[in-house]
């Protein structure tokens, strides 16, 4: 008789109706129970090599994710030259980080927290027995034996299960979803609705690059699986006039070797966006009012007219009133239930 185990449940994706359910890779379907454990190792400092620092300490439920810091700084003290990303809706990227062609799975880009060494996030990197053996616990037994029943405990199962709790960070509970998708009217303001029509026009070109129902073009789903060419030069440097960008970080042409992707960053998904401040990859604009400002001016000093930037960020012209609708219309983006669900939050302990 065959060994008898139970079956994992399947995974509720806590979708509205209609909404595409995300790819996820072949090897690592979803389930609560490899959620559950995903979520304590998110929220665990002993992941780290000196039990400093967990993922959630960059990245904070309350800034959708992200945090306040203009760029982030590893386990060691080591300064990381980007942003701390919010994680939101994550399961639908089709490219990873700031600037990355080539990391196609979640699981891939956690490598580079846990392991890399060029900063040092975690750490991890030669003390990876001294890390597991803290996993070596009552409650950790218990949680990988629901997730990963028979299988022993390594890195390759602490990637997928903390894979499958970023997947489980879903928000579609904002009040631009309830007017959009819900058809509830009354959801947005009458600013709120100026702003969207102004973020969807040939005027403003927002939507170019921040589209889809994610605000990014880096979107997958079960119904679209062609990602559109996601990174863009949105002119906030030109060094040399001919659009170069900072030595300490050039954007996708570091990984594509490419001159034209020179100061090309992958459009960030709008969503949440109003709590998720300071803005870019470097953090480098911290408010959404400097952000329009920004976008009006058609870029930043030199990158106003760097030669690299896109012809969507023409700059234009915008009232007050106009900035406080479009400003409304981003507020609108931010869902209090994804910020608050207690799901989401560190586990009991
Ligand atoms: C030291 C702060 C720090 C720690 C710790 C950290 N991250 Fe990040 N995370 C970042 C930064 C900064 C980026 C952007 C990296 C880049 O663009 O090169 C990022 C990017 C990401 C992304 C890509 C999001 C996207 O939209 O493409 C995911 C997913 C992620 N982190 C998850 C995690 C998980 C899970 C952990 C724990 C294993 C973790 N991070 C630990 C700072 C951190
Ligand atoms: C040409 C494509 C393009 C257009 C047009 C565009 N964006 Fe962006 N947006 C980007 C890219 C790329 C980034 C990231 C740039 C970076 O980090 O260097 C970005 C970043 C942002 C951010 C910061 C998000 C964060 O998490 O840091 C906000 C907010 C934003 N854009 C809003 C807008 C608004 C509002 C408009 C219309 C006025 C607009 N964008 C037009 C491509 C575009």
């Amino acid at each position: 008789m065959a060994a008898c185990t139970k079956a994992p449940e399947p995974y509720q994706w806590q979708l509205p109706e209609g909404f595409p359910a995300p790819l996820v890779p072949e090897d690592n379907p979803m389930s609560q129970a490899k959620v559950t454990l995903g979520r304590h190792l998110f929220y665990d400092r002993n992941l780290s090599a000196n039990a400093s620092q967990s993922c959630a300490d960059c990245h904070q439920q309350q800034y959708a994710f992200a945090e306040p810091k203009v760029t982030a700084i590893g386990s060691t003290g080591e300064a990381h030259r980007r942003n701390s990303q919010s994680l939101v809706n994550v399961a639908y990227n089709g490219s990873f980080t700031w600037a990355h062609s080539g990391l196609s799975h979640i699981e891939q880009q956690l490598l580079i927290p846990l392991f890399g060494e060029k900063p040092v996030e975690m750490g991890i990197s030669g003390h990876e027995n001294e890390v597991l053996a803290r996993l070596d616990t009552p409650q950790y037994h218990a949680l990988f034996k629901e997730a990963f029943p028979g299988e022993e405990v390594s890195f390759s199962l602490v990637v997928k299960a903390l894979a499958s709790f970023v997947r489980s960070l879903l928000s579609f509970d904002s009040p631009f979803d309830h007017y959009a998708y819900g058809g509830d009217d009354s959801a947005l303001s009458d600013s709120a609705q100026q702003g969207l029509a102004l973020f969807f026009s040939e005027q403003l070109e927002c939507h170019h690059c921040h589209g889809g129902f994610n605000f990014t073009q880096s979107s997958k789903h079960e119904r679209q699986q062609l990602d559109l060419r996601p990174f863009h030069n949105t002119g906030l440097y030109n060094e040399d006039g001919q659009g170069a960008f900072p030595i300490a970080d050039q954007g996708l042409i570091e990984i594509s070797q490419q001159s034209r992707d020179m100061g090309h960053f992958r459009a960030p998904s709008l969503r949440n966006v109003a709590v998720s401040a300071p803005y870019m990859h470097d953090g480098s604009l911290a408010t959404l009012e400097e952000v329009i400002d920004f976008y009006a001016a058609g870029g930043r000093g030199n990158g106003i007219n760097s030669p690299l930037k896109s012809p969507f960020v023409k700059g234009f012209e915008i009232t007050d009133a106009q900035k406080q609708d479009l400003l409304a219309f981003l507020h609108s983006l931010t869902d209090p239930a994804f910020l608050n669900n207690p799901r989401h939050g560190p586990p009991k302990p």
